[in-house]
């Protein structure tokens, strides 16, 4: 499954990735969950800069997630971090061994292992709408089946590389409000969805199912937030997620609340 979350700065998006992964863990029981975390976000999980560290924190059972932070500063955003970013990503990619550990490769040390969940923050470094990582394609390509679920998190739907896009199963939109940006969510997802993106309220997300076109409007944010820049801590409301989470059909407005269907 490949899922997009995308929104601009500080609307949540990082948070809600960690819970969405975490949801989806608990459904089809995954292994840990992976994050490449370039900006140094995810202090309440394991997190490490080194690569071999990260490897053995793989191993070890008891974490929910664990994230490898390549640089030891976060970085600045600038296009000159790129190429770091993405030369960081194809080891980060190498170190999970993903064939290995879904058991296609010949030798597998755990052919039974669950589904993966991966969390790339700031996707963008790795992207624009006509190039993308090979690494990061060769993930979107694994994601196409239930065994793998790759979660990606951006600012602007138009920083999405145009392969990524079209293995969309799941979009994730926070509040977008340049023209240019909406004009892209238009493209992608339609009138109706760009109405609805254009007038989230902060921390509101809008999500589509790609296939089908359900939409669903997550309107309470308190339900899903963490403090992920904080402490190691336990994942919110353990086992209750989604109870109370309001959901409501954008396209006939009815209450749907517990029915969401994240992951499925
Ligand atoms: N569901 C929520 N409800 C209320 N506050 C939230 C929620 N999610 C995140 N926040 C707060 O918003 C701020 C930004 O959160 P987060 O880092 O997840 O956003 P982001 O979109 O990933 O930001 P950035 O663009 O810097 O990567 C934090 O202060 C966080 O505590
Ligand atoms: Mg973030």
């Amino acid at each position: 499954m490949n899922l997009f979350i995308i929104g601009r700065r500080t609307q949540g998006k990082s948070t809600l990735a960690i819970y969405l992964a975490r949801f989806i863990q608990r459904k089809v029981n995954a292994h840990t969950i992976f994050i490449f975390d370039p900006k140094r976000t995810y202090k309440s999980v394991p997190y490490t800069s080194d690569l071999g560290e990260f490897e053995s924190l793989i191993e070890k059972s008891g974490h929910d997630a664990v994230a490898y932070q390549p640089f030891r500063q976060p970085t600045s955003d600038t296009e000159n971090d790129r190429d770091a970013v993405n030369s960081e990503f194809v080891a980060f990619v190498d170190a999970l061994a993903i064939e290995r550990h879904l058991g296609v490769e010949h030798g597998a040390r755990r052919p039974t292992i669950g589904p993966i969940i991966i969390i790339v923050d700031e996707a963008w470094y790795l992207q624009k709408s006509n190039f993308g990582n090979n690494a990061l394609e060769k993930l979107v390509r694994l994601a196409d089946t239930d065994k793998v679920y790759l979660i990606q998190v951006s600012h602007r739907p138009g920083e999405f590389y145009t392969g990524c896009r079209a293995q969309s199963d799941e979009l994730y939109f926070f509040r977008q409000w340049l023209a240019s940006d909406i004009e892209v969510v238009r493209e992608w997802c339609g009138d109706e969805v760009a109405g609805i993106v254009e007038t989230l309220p902060d921390h509101h997300v809008l999500r589509v199912e790609v296939n089908s076109g359900r939409t669903e409007l997550f309107d309470r944010p308190e339900v899903w937030f963490s403090n992920i820049k904080g402490g190691m801590q336990p994942s919110p409301r353990e086992g209750t997620e989604h109870d109370g989470l309001a959901t409501v059909s954008a396209s006939d407005g009815q209450s749907n609340a517990g029915a969401t269907a994240i992951g499925s």
